[in-house]
């Protein structure tokens, strides 16, 4: 896969998703979903109800990040809504393997998160067992946030864990990325790139997806690890 781009809709309309939907649907790959339960992290969004309404309204498949406590009781239901990716955060996983595990029994892709102050190394031996790993590059919680260039070099250590351009687990960032900063990001290792306020907080929100993608795509051709191996 080359460069992705996931647009956040916890910058949209909240009151009119569809269409905010709609916006982004041909320029971009995937369309994001927070979840959030004021537990993980202090602040309240949506549920399963407006995911299963969501994934059948949406042409771009579900992109949803669980930032909930208790995922593992809750993950697997959201891959039953309708999501194609379904990325859980560590911290808050009492049994990782066997939930990445039983996303990809159900049928979605697994996705793995880690907040800016986890390790990767710990996780090492784990990452045959995801489809995606997601390095936020903010404290998960609220959009428009700045980014957290000390997130760089883990996402670095992570490429080199993952492997190079073709590797089977793609690698996200999520968290104040712009045009300001998707290039480093997609520099450091990136492949999959969520942005919530640089898309929805644009006249033009399909644009913006083509303005970030291009910028991610240039960088990408630049950087060491995206470079063709021979
Ligand atoms: C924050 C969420 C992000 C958020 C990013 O915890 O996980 O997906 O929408 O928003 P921006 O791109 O504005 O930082
Ligand atoms: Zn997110």
């Amino acid at each position: 896969m080359g460069v992705q781009i996931s647009p956040s809709i916890l910058s949209a309309d909240f009151t009119d998703l569809a269409a905010d939907v709609a916006r982004i649907a041909p320029a971009a790959d995937w369309v994001h979903v927070d979840v959030m339960d004021n537990h993980f992290v202090p602040n309240l969004t949506i549920g399963l109800p407006v995911v299963e309404r969501l994934a059948e309204v949406s042409d771009l498949p579900l992109d949803v990040h669980l930032m909930i406590a208790d995922v593992d009781r809750w993950a697997p239901d959201y891959a039953d809504a309708g999501a194609g990716s379904v990325t859980f955060h560590v911290e808050a996983s009492t049994a990782p393997v066997r939930l990445a595990r039983t996303l990809r029994e159900h049928g979605v892709r697994a996705g793995m998160a880690l907040r800016p102050a986890t390790a990767i190394e710990p996780y090492a031996d784990l990452l045959a067992e995801l489809d995606m790993l997601l390095l936020m590059t903010v404290e998960p919680g609220f959009g428009g946030q700045p980014f957290l260039d000390l997130v760089l070099p883990k996402l670095r250590r992570a490429r080199a864990l993952v492997g190079g351009r073709d590797a089977a687990v793609w690698l996200q960032v999520d968290g104040g990325v712009s045009e300001e900063t998707i290039e480093r990001c997609a520099e450091a290792g990136a492949d999959v790139f969520v942005a919530g306020s640089a898309v929805y907080g644009s006249d033009d929100p399909g644009r913006a997806v083509q303005a970030l993608r291009a910028q991610a795509e240039r960088a990408t051709a630049h950087a060491a690890w995206g470079l063709p191996s021979g």
